[in-house]
């Protein structure tokens, strides 16, 4: 996968009155839990993320429908789909992040190890670009 992300599987309690699954904070994810966002109620033709963090990492669950991520960095780019609340992408720095094809009804939630910092941000792409091939060259990918 790319550099810096992760697909990580969240186990099911199921049974026949319905499935569960209880995400705490550090237990098979590598963070605290600082903050937790959903997406909702976007239009399939929208893209949206077009950023990158620079120390934030995040975990992102499609809990109903499906959506695809794309993720990159300057050498590297891969296509997720998320389509079941099992299956989470982690995503940590310097990787761009576009969400496209949104299924209707369809909510991404989002578990991070940070509170919001506009600060962290890097959404211009020739910005993200340099700093991203300083980042990974560093990393020797
Ligand atoms: P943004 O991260 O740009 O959304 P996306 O990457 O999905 O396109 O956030 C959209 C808006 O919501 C922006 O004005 C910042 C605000 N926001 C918060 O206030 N708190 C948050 O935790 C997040 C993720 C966004």
């Amino acid at each position: 996968m790319v550099h810096n992300t992760k697909l990580i599987h969240f186990e099911i309690h199921g049974g026949a009155y319905g499935n569960l699954i209880a995400i705490e904070s550090g237990k098979g994810i590598p963070f605290e839990i600082a903050r937790v966002y959903y997406i909702f109620g976007v239009e399939n033709k929208v893209r949206r993320g077009f950023h990158s963090h620079i120390n934030l990492y995040q975990i992102l669950i499609c809990v109903s429908g499906n959506v695809k991520i794309e993720i990159s960095n300057p050498f590297e780019k891969e296509i997720v789909e998320l389509n079941h609340p099992s299956e989470g992408l982690l995503i940590g720095p310097f990787v761009w992040r576009e969400m496209f094809d949104f299924s209707d009804n369809s909510v991404l939630l989002v578990l991070a190890n940070e509170h919001f910092c506009e600060e962290d941000y890097i959404r211009d792409y020739e910005v993200y670009r340099d700093l991203a091939k300083e980042y990974f060259e560093r990393l020797e990918i």
